[in-house]
Formats: C-alpha cells, structure tokens, sequence
C-alpha cells in the first residue's frame, strides 16, 4: 500500500520547500513536485506544514514511583503521545537498588510489547552500579540496542547514585560506546531541605519548590559535567531548568566540551507562581520543580545559542487521588506532570508562533536532535528518502484549547487547563500508516515497535 502526500510545505531541521511525498511500506521513497498518484492513497496538503513525526525522548510510562505507578500505560501513553504529533518516545527503565538491569528490562518488555501504539525505545536508569552491574552494559548496548545509561544525583535512598558509582560508570559506559544520562540536582541538600520544612510544620507543595533551589541544580549540573570531562564519556543532562544549570554547561565549552541539554515545555512555559495555589500547585510537583520567568528567558535563549539541544516532556502522569498521597506531606505528593500529548502544539505555540524560535529550529529540537543524539538518524527524525515515514501534518492557524475533557492522557486534569494554542497537529503517520486522523486514533495497541538504537550518537 502507498501513500502520496500531495502539496504540503515539507520543513526539516534545515529545509523549507513544497513538495509531495511518496511512501511505499513503511519508508518514505520519493520527494519531488507533481509526484503521480497510479494507485496510492491520496492526503492533500494543501495550507499544512509537513514535518518528521515528533520524538519525546523523555517519558515515564506505567512506571512504579514514590509508592505508586505512573498512570499512562505504554498502550495510552503513546496513544496520547500519537494524538500530539509524537510518533516515537523514549521510556525508562528502572534498575531496583539490588537486582539486574536484566530484570528491570523484561519487566519494562513485558508491558510494553504487544501494547505500545506508537514506536517506542528505553533508557536503562542505573540505579545500582556494582561489579554485576557494569558486566552487563555491554549487553544492553550491543544485545538490546540501549545505548543511554540515566543517573539520579537526587532521590536519595530510592534512585540517587553516589559520585563513585557515577565515575565507575561513566568508565564503563564510554568504553563500551555508550551515553550517561543523568537528573543533576543535588540529593543530599534536598534531602536536608525537606527535612527541616517538614520538622518546622511546613508541609504545603510550595515547599517542594523551596527544596529544590536554583543552587541544587546548577552544583549537580557542574560536578556531573567535570566528572563526564574526566571520564571522557558522552553526557547529557534531562530536564534542565535554569540559568545556573546551563551556565555549567555553557563554561564547559570554554573547554571545548559538549554535554547535550534538555529542557521540558513546562519550563519554558510556566513558572514557580503555580506554586502558590494551596494543595492545588500539586498539579505542578515536578523535580526539578517549576523556576522564575528569567529561567524561561534563559532557556529559550539557549537554544537559539544551540546549548539547549532538545525540548521533552518528562512525561510522569498522576491521577489527582494520587497526588493526594502527599495532602499533609509535600515530600510524598508523587513527582510529575502529563505533557506528551501537548508538547509539539505548545511548543508550536509559544515557540514559532510567538517568534521565540524558527520553524526549523523547532523541528531540530523536537524531531532531529533527539534522533541524532539517541543514535535512531536518519531512520527517525527526518524527512528524507530511506527513512521511515513518521510524518505529522500540521495545520499552523487552527486555534485551540487544552482540557483534560477532550485529552488523551489517562489522567484527569490538565497542566495546561485553558491554554489557547495555535497550530494544530491534523494527521499523523508512522511507518507508512495513518495513525491519527482528524482526532481519532486509527491504529491498534500493538502497532508501536521496539526501537533499538546505535552505539555511536551522531555528532549534532
Ligand atoms: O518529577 C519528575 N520529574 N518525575 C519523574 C521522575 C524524574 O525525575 O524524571
Ligand atoms: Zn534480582
Ligand atoms: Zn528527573
Ligand atoms: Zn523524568
């Protein structure tokens, strides 16, 4: 079965042309002007953007946390993700403190296979770094196509990592050709922090945002960028949130070395005021948690400066019964907030349209860039012949409004609740099939495939 995309602005990370677009399986085969139809599906184009599908490559599907599972399973999570022009997102596994990488990744394969919709990958969080541990990163890179190893320098007593577990294995991981991944915020002063509010009776969401200052941040940011110049390994930091943060990264240069940066459409689009609304800010419990307007400055900046190189999600949903875990605790409301359904049409929205960034750069940050940097270029990523046919169609007028009553997020309250947006995902496709259409999900749980990754990231 063909497809032919008739008469659409087709935007790649570097191009901006009308074109039609010939798809033949599940690959892209031809680009070209008046492309003959003979016998394939014909979708117009006409007044829509063309662009590669969108790839998240932060999301925490059905994933166990602080005493209870993230709410998207793989199956709603990429169907959702589908519905918001992301055709391709990168779940993590987690090592348990004690046990394999092994088990953790046939746990996280046994919910995933034969449910996912939409294409899908994982990083291996490494929680436990022994001599157990490090024999098998080999086999996650070169068996299982798991070329990312995520860290935690917080959570102290559930995922954080020492500073000698962090060196061994960046050893480890370099040598094997790999990436370490990491969430740069600094465990033991949060933990202090939490501690004192909680012993002086302060226990409201504002103080999960007063536990985690800006200073945390930036000093993880620092120490995981010397340790990575030391090691020599490929870094990259998630989630990175504000001025101090990406000032390490920015001295790292100085040095001529590159630590990869991403940010989350929450921080570029909401600030710390959401804490201020009582137990209601715990919509908003996120680690790091939501900075000042300046921080937004500085992240819309830095990736026009290109040292912020991707915008995710960080996607980690709770059902508010569940944020209620945390109604006389702030340290247990359980941390994350629902956006992979919303990121490409925010991002869309407060990015091109407002003129913060380029159409291109906004494909670079949210298509191309992490396909390069998680080693899945040119098969993802990209518009061009030979890769796969991940392609949204994108209508650049259309307003609309955000609400958890017309989301596909299993979760029941939007972060955005009322967000006017203009630009509007109106078809999807992946490997060569309609996927979403016009609103509705047209491909079955079971279609999303296991996507292994290169050893080598391509240099961006
Ligand atoms: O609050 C967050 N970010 N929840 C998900 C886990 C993580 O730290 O990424
Ligand atoms: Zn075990
Ligand atoms: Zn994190
Ligand atoms: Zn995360």
């Amino acid at each position: 079965m063909s497809l032919l995309i008739k008469n659409g602005r087709v935007i790649t990370a570097t191009d901006d042309y009308q074109a039609d677009i010939l798809v033949e399986g599940e690959q892209i085969v031809a680009i070209g002007k008046d492309l003959p139809a003979d016998n394939a599906q014909v979708i117009d184009a006409t007044g829509l953007l063309v662009m590669p599908g969108g790839i998240d490559p932060h999301v925490h599907l059905d994933m166990p946390f602080m005493g209870t599972f993230s709410s998207d399973t793989h199956e709603t999570g990429t169907r959702a993700a589908l519905h918001g022009g992301t055709t391709t997102v990168i779940d993590f596994v987690l090592q348990q403190q004690g046990h394999s990488l092994q088990e953790a990744l046939d746990e996280w394969n046994s919910r995933a296979a034969g449910t996912a919709v939409g294409d899908y990958s994982f990083h291996m969080a490494v929680t436990d770094f022994n001599a157990a541990t490090k024999a098998e990163i080999r086999t996650m890179i070169v068996q299982e196509g798991i070329t990312s190893f995520k860290t935690f320098m917080a959570y102290k007593g559930a995922l954080m990592i020492d500073d000698r577990q962090m060196t061994g294995l960046m050893q480890e991981v370099k040598q094997q050709g790999g990436m370490v991944t990491v969430h740069a915020t600094n465990g033991d002063v949060i933990d202090y922090l939490v501690a004192k509010h909680l012993a002086e009776g302060r226990t409201s969401p504002l103080y999960h945002y007063l536990s985690q200052p800006e200073v945390t941040e930036a000093e993880a940011a620092a120490r995981f960028t010397d340790l990575a110049h030391y090691t020599g390994c490929p870094a990259y930091i998630v989630h990175l949130t504000c001025e101090g943060a990406l000032n390490a990264v920015r001295n790292a240069t100085r040095r001529n070395q590159r630590v990869y940066v991403e940010t989350c459409i929450q921080y570029l689009t909401l600030d710390a005021s959401k804490y201020d609304l009582g137990f209601e800010s715990a919509k908003w419990v996120m680690s790091p948690p939501l900075r000042e307007v300046k921080d937004q400055e500085t992240l819309w900046a830095g990736i026009n400066q290109g040292l912020v190189n991707i915008v995710a999600t960080d996607h980690c949903p709770f059902m508010w019964q569940q944020k209620l875990m945390g109604k006389d605790n702030f340290s247990k409301i359980p941390n994350g907030h629902p956006a992979i359904e919303n990121r490409m049409e925010l991002l869309f929205s407060e990015g091109v349209v407002k003129n913060r960034i380029t159409l291109n750069k906004y494909v670079e940050v949210a298509c191309t860039n992490p396909a390069k940097i998680f080693g899945m270029f040119p098969r993802k990523g990209t518009i061009a012949i030979g890769s796969d046919a991940d392609i949204i169609l994108f209508d650049p007028h259309q307003q609309h409004i955000i609400s958890a009553a017309t989301h596909h997020m299993n979760v029941d309250y939007s972060a955005y609740e009322g967000w006017e947006v203009t630009g509007k995902v109106k078809t999807v496709i992946l490997r060569g099939k309609v996927a979403v259409d016009n609103g509705e999900c047209l491909l079955p749980s079971g279609y999303g495939q296991f996507i292994r990754r290169n050893q080598v990231s391509a240099k961006i």
